[in-house]
């Protein structure tokens, strides 16, 4: 396996990104690709031959690492790949935080792999919306110690063809709990190296 600073084709990328979605191949996932591609540092994965992945990263503040999308060909998921490509990422940029924004909880579970401190989790708070904000700032969102937040329906419905599930069951149902996959919720996550 190589990786390295590089943009694959946004084509062969899409077609990528169908298969990990278990999605069909649209000219929305082509566009979809082409959109996130343009949204910072992109780094690709080859097998040996060809493209096995790519992962797109920019820095929010000079301390955060944002991870803007990975794809990974569904044969290279679940080995770990994630997290290599995240630590160069991570050394290149000296970043010292996290943040990604997610509807999967294999993707949540990398985070908490890399990070000491990872938010959302199921023993930590969510934050709130304050009512008794006066109008017309209107109520705002109340964070405890940690930056995430739950964005209802921020995808519209489910982004995935076939729902993305951890074999940890506990884990599961405490995902369930905060993520409505059908409505489309996303989680934005955070935390420290
Ligand atoms: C989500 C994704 C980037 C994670 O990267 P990865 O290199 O596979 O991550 P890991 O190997 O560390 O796997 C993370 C966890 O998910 C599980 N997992 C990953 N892929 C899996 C699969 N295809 N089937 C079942 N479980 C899987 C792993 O067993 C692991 O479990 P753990 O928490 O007990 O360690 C990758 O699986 C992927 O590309 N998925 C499809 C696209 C996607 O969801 N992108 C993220 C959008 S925000």
């Amino acid at each position: 396996m190589l990786i390295q600073k590089s943009t694959p084709s946004t084509i062969e990328a899409a077609r990528i990104a169908a298969a990990a979605f278990t999605k069909a191949y649209s000219e929305e996932v082509y566009e979809d690709v082409a959109q996130h591609l343009a949204e910072g540092e992109v780094y690709t994965i080859f097998d040996g031959v060809s493209l096995a992945g790519f992962a797109i990263f920019k820095m929010t503040d000079p301390e955060t690492l944002y991870l803007a999308g990975i794809i990974l060909r569904p044969d290279f998921q679940g080995i770990g790949v994630a997290e290599t490509v995240i630590k160069m990422a991570q050394d290149e940029a000296g970043a010292k935080k996290f943040m990604l924004r997610t509807q999967s909880p294999r993707m949540w579970s990398v985070g908490n792999k890399l990070c000491r401190s990872w938010f959302p989790n199921p023993n930590g708070n969510l934050g709130y919306w304050d009512y008794s904000t006066p109008w017309p700032s209107g109520p705002h969102f109340v964070l405890h110690e940690d930056k995430s937040e739950i964005l209802r329906a921020f995808y519209g419905g489910p982004l995935y063809g076939q729902k993305p599930t951890h074999r940890n069951r506990p884990l599961q149902e405490w995902w369930d709990s905060i993520c409505d996959f059908e409505r489309g919720d996303a989680v934005l996550c955070y935390g420290e190296f």
